[in-house]
C-alpha cells in the first residue's frame, strides 16, 4: 500500500511540474507505458495470493486512473498556455500608426512633354515614333543634307563605329512617316535626342517634339497660326514671342522662334530659342515620293526642356538632370 501511495505522490508531483507537452508525454510513457512503473505493478498482480491481489489490484487500478486524469488535465493546461503564447506573439496592434508612403510626382520634363502632346492631340495631330539609334540616311541624307554639307556641323553628333548614330533631332521621323504612308500627313513625334553639348541652355540628351503637316495649299501662315496657338495654350500667359529667319537644309523658308525670358543671376533679360521650323523642302518631299507640285507642308521641332524652363522659371537647363529631390519636389 505504501509503495502505491509513494508512487502516486511522486508521479503527481512530476506531472504538475512538467513544463511542456513533450515532458508530459515522457512521464506518461514512464508511468503508464508498456514498460512503465504502474504497468509493472499491474503485471506483478499475477504472482500474488488472491486476497492480496484483490486489494492491491484495486489500488493500482485507482492509481492508473488517477494518473491518466492528472496527465489529461495537465495536457489541457499546457495546450491552452501554448495557444495563449502563440496568440500573443502573433498579435497585430491595429492602433499603431501606418509606416506611410512618400508621395511621388512626375518629372518637370515629363509634365512639359505630356502638356505639349495633349495640346497637339487636341489640334488633330497623331503621335508617331522612330528609333533613337538612327542611320545617317534618316538623320541627315533624306533631310537634304548632302554628305559634306556644312549644316551637319551644327549637330555635334554621337556616332557608333559602324556608321549608325544617336539621332540629333526628331526630324528623321518625318521621313519614316512620309515613306510608309500617303499624304495628307498631320503628326507629331515626341522623343529623346542627343548632341555633344552642355551649358546653361544645352544638355547632351534632351527632348524634342517634331511636328509635320503636309496637304494641299498649306502655307507659312498656317505654321505661324499653329505655333501661336500652341505657345498660348502651353504657357497660359502672354510672353514675348518672335519669328527669326533661319536655315535648315530640310525646310525653305526656315525660321526659329524665341521667347523673352529672365536669365536669372542679375543677367539682362534675353531671348530663348524654343524651336526651329519652316516649309518642308521640295527635295525632302520628292525623296519620299510626295509631289511638291501638288502638296506643300510645314514642319517644326521644339525643345521640351526649353519650354519647361520657361513655364517653371528654371534658369539652368542642366538642373532637370541633376536628380536633386529638393528641386524635383517643387513640381509635385
Ligand atoms: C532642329 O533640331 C531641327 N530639327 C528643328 C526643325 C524641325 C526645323 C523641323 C525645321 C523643321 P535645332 O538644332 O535648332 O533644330 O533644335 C531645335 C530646338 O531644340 C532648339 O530650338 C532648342 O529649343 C532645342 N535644343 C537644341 N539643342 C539643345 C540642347 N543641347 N539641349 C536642350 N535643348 C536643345
Ligand atoms: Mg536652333
Amino acid at each position: 500500500m505504501n509503495q502505491v501511495t509513494e508512487l502516486q505522490n511522486r508521479a503527481l508531483a512530476e506531472i504538475s511540474a512538467s513544463a511542456d507537452l513533450r515532458q508530459l508525454d515522457d512521464l506518461r510513457v514512464r508511468y503508464l507505458g508498456k514498460k512503465g512503473e504502474v504497468t509493472a505493478q499491474l503485471k506483478a498482480l499475477g504472482s500474488m495470493e488472491p486476497e492480496q491481489r484483490k486489494a492491491h489490484g484495486q489500488s493500482v487500478n485507482a492509481l492508473r486512473d488517477r494518473l491518466n486524469e492528472a496527465i489529461n488535465d495537465r495536457r489541457a493546461m499546457l495546450e491552452a498556455e501554448a495557444l495563449e503564447q502563440k496568440l500573443l506573439s502573433e498579435k497585430v496592434d491595429v492602433t499603431l500608426p501606418g509606416r506611410g508612403e512618400e508621395r511621388g510626382g512626375l518629372h518637370p520634363v515629363t509634365l512639359a512633354m505630356d502638356r505639349a502632346i495633349a495640346i497637339f492631340t487636341k489640334l488633330g495631330f497623331d503621335v508617331a515614333t522612330g528609333p533613337e539609334v538612327e542611320s545617317d540616311h534618316y538623320n541627315f541624307e533624306a533631310l537634304n543634307f548632302p554628305p559634306h554639307h556644312p549644316a551637319r556641323a551644327m549637330h555635334d553628333t554621337f556616332y557608333f563605329g559602324d556608321g549608325r548614330l544617336l539621332r540629333t533631332h526628331t526630324s528623321p521621323v518625318q521621313i519614316r512617316v512620309m515613306e510608309r504612308s500617303e499624304p495628307p500627313f498631320r503628326i507629331i513625334a515626341p522623343g529623346k535626342v542627343f548632341r555633344s553639348d552642355s551649358d546653361q541652355t544645352h544638355t547632351p540628351m534632351f527632348h524634342q517634339v517634331e511636328g509635320l503637316l503636309v496637304g494641299k495649299g498649306v502655307s507659312m501662315a498656317d505654321l505661324k497660326g499653329v505655333l501661336h496657338t500652341f505657345v498660348e495654350a502651353f504657357f497660359e500667359r502672354s510672353l514675348a514671342m518672335r519669328f527669326r529667319p533661319s536655315y535648315f537644309p530640310f525646310t525653305e523658308p526656315s525660321a526659329e522662334v524665341d521667347i523673352g525670358w529672365e536669365k536669372g543671376g542679375g543677367a539682362e533679360p534675353g531671348w530663348l530659342e524654343i524651336l526651329g521650323c519652316g516649309m518642308v523642302h521640295p527635295n525632302v518631299l520628292r525623296g519620299c515620293d510626295v509631289d511638291p507640285e501638288t502638296y506643300t507642308g510645314y514642319a517644326f521641332g521644339m525643345g521640351i526642356e526649353r519650354l519647361a524652363m520657361l513655364r517653371y522659371g528654371v534658369t539652368d537647363l542642366r538642373q532637370f538632370f541633376d536628380n536633386d529631390l529638393e528641386f524635383l519636389r517643387q513640381f509635385q
